[in-house]
């Protein structure tokens, strides 16, 4: 398909990647990004579509490397072409998407399926991620090298915890020759079964069954310890403690190859959320206390955490429809994801340029670039851009969601910042109503 060339004109760029953080223009050709200019004046094209981005945001198109799609086997809560419709209205090119399906994603055909489907369905890119064991049972190793050279762009048994030492060190042993990181859900699950929310005065309280932070921390401590001993590259799924962050910032200052990520959620929401016993506050881990926010937010700003992933964990509203005890865990998260992370940015809690950095180059550099060079405006990367308004404040509204998850606790909140087109392998896979394509370069 021969796509006209594209001109986002007179936007704020941000790019981290580049460095850049001023006024200017880039041109699409070809689904690559051909032009990027400072205010000078762009070359002519014979016929190009234009949109005007005086007073928005332009970056590189957002990439999560944590969410769940559901497909194969749970398509009632959410399927590829629902799933990156959502990240598309949420400003995400490229997700990656976890392997907790029926049948798990532990083998070529499986992964060879969901690419198949995203090839023909998907509104954006998507990377699957591979088992660590099969059938995600905790027993042995998944075929890790078939895994890879299917194409998975890292392991994890997320939605469960590895909870086998020798497991996970052979896993991580493998990591080491072919460089694709471990993502660790790391829960101790003896001292979560049968717990609901974080344990704490607020569980007391509600008389809902706690999980201590420990049960994060134990395991988070476990792994470093063995990425020290492999050497393997470990990533740490929704980090939400304090001590958690603590205990990642002293591997980095040791030189244990650990990166890690937080969720949109995490950084905004408290347990006390938990009060009004709405089952979409009910997530694993579950929402903590305003201390570990404050942490999660310096170890963001630090480094200690390195990018921001979604989580996005969509279920059935009938699933949900029920008490709080009995509800699966999980948050529909890609099309609020950067609305809540404004509220950091306009607390002057992070600046919008690291902000970016977590959604774009960081995630993109713990891919590498075996798929083309993602999270970055250079010319001759494919052309994957987000454009925001970074001020439009907006009701959330879940008749609107692309997604087939509602399950959201924001719900009717307004948020403030909002994702206004996406443009994915050079196609405008979303626009707000308010953007209007032209072909004058004079906005009238
Ligand atoms: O809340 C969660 N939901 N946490 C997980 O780790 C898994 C996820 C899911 O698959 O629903």
């Amino acid at each position: 398909m021969i796509m006209k060339p594209l001109l986002i004109h007179g936007g704020h760029i941000i790019d981290p990647s580049l460095g850049i953080d001023e006024t200017g223009s880039l041109l699409i050709t070809e689904g690559k990004i051909s032009w990027l200019g400072r205010g000078e004046i762009a070359p002519p094209q014979p016929d190009y579509d234009i949109i005007h981005a005086q007073g928005l945001i332009v970056c590189p198109g957002f990439i999560d490397l944590h969410c769940h799609l559901r497909e194969p086997g749970f398509e009632e809560k959410e399927t590829i072409a629902t799933g990156t419709q959502a990240a598309a209205r949420g400003g995400f090119t490229t997700v990656c998407c976890m392997p907790n399906t029926n049948p798990p994603l532990d083998n070529q055909a499986t992964i060879d399926y969901v690419k198949t489907k995203a090839a023909t369905e998907g509104a954006v890119r998507v990377l699957p991620i591979g088992c660590i064991s099969k059938g995600r049972k905790g027993g042995e190793l998944a075929p890790m090298p078939e895994l890879a050279s299917a194409g998975v762009i890292a392991f994890s048994d997320d939605g469960q915890p590895v909870m086998n030492s020798g497991l996970m060190r052979q896993a991580l042993d493998y990591s080491c020759s072919s460089a694709l990181p471990i993502i660790d859900h790391c829960e101790h699950t003896a001292l979560t079964e049968g717990k609901v929310m974080n344990e704490g005065i607020v569980s007391t309280r509600l008389e809902l069954y706690g999980m201590p932070v420990a049960a994060e921390e134990s395991m988070v401590a476990r792994d470093l310890a063995l990425a020290q001993l492999t050497g393997g590259r470990l990533h740490i799924a929704h980090v939400s403690t304090e001590g958690s962050v603590e205990l990642i910032r002293r591997a980095k200052e040791k030189g244990i190859q650990v990166t890690a990520e937080v969720t949109p959620h995490h950084l905004t929401l408290t347990e006390e959320r938990v009060t009004s016993y709405d089952t979409n506050t009910k997530v694993n881990p579950p929402l903590r206390t305003k201390r570990d926010i404050q942490a999660l937010i310096q170890g963001l700003r630090e480094n200690v955490i390195d990018i921001i992933a979604t989580d996005h964990a969509p279920h059935t509203e009938a699933e949900k429809r029920c008490e709080f005890a009995l509800a699966p865990f999980g948050i529909s998260g890609f099309e609020t994801a950067l609305g809540s992370l404004m509220r950091l940015v306009h607390n002057g809690q992070l600046p919008l340029a690291t902000l970016v950095s977590k959604l774009t180059c960081e995630p993109s550099r713990i891919i590498g670039d075996k798929y083309g060079k993602l999270g970055t405006l250079a010319t001759g990367a494919p052309a994957d851009v987000t454009i925001i308004d970074p001020n439009l404040e907006w009701v959330v509204d879940i008749r609107d969601f692309a997604s087939k998850g509602k399950n959201t606790p924001l719900a009717s909140s307004t948020l403030k910042g909002k994702v206004m087109a996406t443009i994915s392998r050079g196609k405008l896979v979303y626009k707000d109503d308010s953007i209007k394509l032209s072909n004058n370069l004079v906005k009238t």
